[in-house]
């Protein structure tokens, strides 16, 4: 299973990355927003300081909704870095967009799904992942777990390449779970792979070992 960091915050994917486990980073404008970066070329310089922390797969959003913007704003994504993997919204301009990108080579990242029937087109499309979005999908009472299930049995059905990467990640468990069901990537906060380290027994066992040992060395 690979793990993405779901941030533009800097010293965060630096710290994800230096944990050894981080495969990549996905972005939206959002996050984007939240660290203050506005401005097409303080976007643009932002997605590259994180290509230069991460070995490869910086998800980077378009804005535009329309086919051929889609397909402009894409195209001067991916020219930023080999790294980026477009980021398109699942709707009537986005499908087509992807179809697009995948034939010319381009990795893409089809967000804001909530159906496993989007999840379906998108994989036709040729998308090179899907994000469906378990955490808003849970907000209004819909299990948000059960469409990641259904979309890797399609996938597995068919011999779908798209992987699924399961987003809006919102704590440790949905992580596992979306590891026991077969998700690809999970994206999610860093304090979400952190908290995967915690076990009490692990603390309580540790303490006993470092007591005995020492006890043993003062004799
Ligand atoms: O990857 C999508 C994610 O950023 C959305 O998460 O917590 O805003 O629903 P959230």
């Amino acid at each position: 299973m690979k793990f993405f960091i779901d941030t533009a915050n800097l010293a965060e994917i630096r710290e994800a990355h230096d944990l050894g486990v981080l495969d990549g980073v996905t972005t939206n404008p959002s996050l984007m927003a939240k660290e203050g970066i506005t401005g097409e070329a303080n976007i643009k310089a932002h997605y590259k300081a994180i290509c230069g922390i991460v070995e490869d797969k910086v998800s980077a959003e378009v804005i535009a909704t329309d086919y051929e913007g889609m397909i402009r704003e894409g195209k001067e994504l991916a020219k930023l870095d080999d790294k980026i993997v477009v980021k398109i919204p699942m709707i009537r301009d986005g499908v087509k967009a992807i179809r697009y990108f995948h034939s010319e080579g381009i990795r893409t990242n089809c967000t804001l799904i909530f159906s496993s029937g989007q999840a379906l087109l998108a994989a036709k499309a040729g998308a090179s992942y899907v994000s469906p979005f378990i955490g808003r999908l849970d907000d209004i009472a819909f299990d948000g777990l059960d469409l990641i299930g259904q979309i890797v049995h399609i996938y597995q059905n068919y011999g779908y390449e798209t992987e699924v990467l399961a987003a809006s990640v919102r704590h440790t468990m949905h992580l596992i779970k979306c590891a026991e069901l077969g998700a690809d990537v999970v994206t999610c906060p860093l304090k979400v792979i952190t908290g995967l380290l915690n076990h009490p027994l692990t603390d309580s066992g540790l303490a006993q070992f470092l007591a005995d040992h020492a006890k043993a060395a003062s004799k």
